[in-house]
């Protein structure tokens, strides 16, 4: 493990497979590993209880991060539209460039580490899939939770979803000019997971 921060940015759309990518990078590495979409579910958490999207932003602790239910639907589609909002995106910047330069190594992964937050990363991943691979993965994993949501739904919302985010003004999901682009559609994770530490190990020997 390097003690200099060393950071890695994984960015990409909706259930794409960033999630278990960068957990297992960041174990293989010993790096910590923040889960920026979180952030997001929680101010989208707090709004649906009625709280005002920016004053949640601005009062978001670490602890609200282990919320329960922040995994569903639901919170996924209020993260969104509060993640549209400039103001709701300024006010978590500091959080997360503060966690990208901690000693030891970090990997974050989101839809803007690689262009906005981390705009010097040491390593760019952008991790996607077909969006009906996509569908059929988050589908698995919400109706394994116990969810009633049918394929399609979870489809309808993904799409959405991705279009909100793609086409927002401020920090669009886009692929870093400099990331890697690692396809998922036909990859187990455990190939998905070994493209990804080759790549990194590549960029941590300057030969990437
Ligand atoms: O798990 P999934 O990929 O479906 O979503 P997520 O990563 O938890 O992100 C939820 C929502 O937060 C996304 O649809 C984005 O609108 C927003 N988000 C963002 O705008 N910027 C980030 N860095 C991370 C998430």
């Amino acid at each position: 493990m390097t003690n200099r921060p060393f950071t890695v940015a994984i960015d990409g759309p909706a259930a794409a497979g960033k999630g278990t990518i960068s957990k297992q990078v960041a174990d293989h590495f010993g790096f910590a590993h923040l889960d920026t979409g979180l952030l997001y579910r929680a101010v989208g958490a707090r709004t649906l209880d009625g709280e005002d999207a920016l004053t949640a932003a601005e009062a978001l602790v670490p602890a609200d991060l282990d919320r329960e239910g922040l995994r569903t639907p639901q919170v996924a589609e209020a993260a969104s539209r509060v993640a549209a909002m400039p103001a709701v995106r300024k006010a978590l910047v500091a959080f997360q460039k503060g966690f990208a330069r901690r000693p030891g190594g970090a990997v974050l992964d989101g839809r803007d580490i690689g262009t906005v937050i981390c705009p010097d990363a040491d390593a760019k991943l952008f991790v996607t899939a077909s969006a009906e691979v996509r569908a059929a993965r988050r589908h698995l994993e919400l109706t394994g939770k116990g969810l009633a949501v049918t394929y399609d739904e979870v489809l309808a919302d993904q799409l959405a979803r991705d279009a909100r985010d793609t086409g927002r003004a401020d920090a669009p999901l886009t692929q870093a000019p400099d990331a890697m682009l690692i396809d998922t559609s036909d990859m187990t994770i455990e190939q998905a997971v070994a493209r990804a530490i080759a790549e990194i190990e590549s960029r941590m020997r300057g030969d990437g």
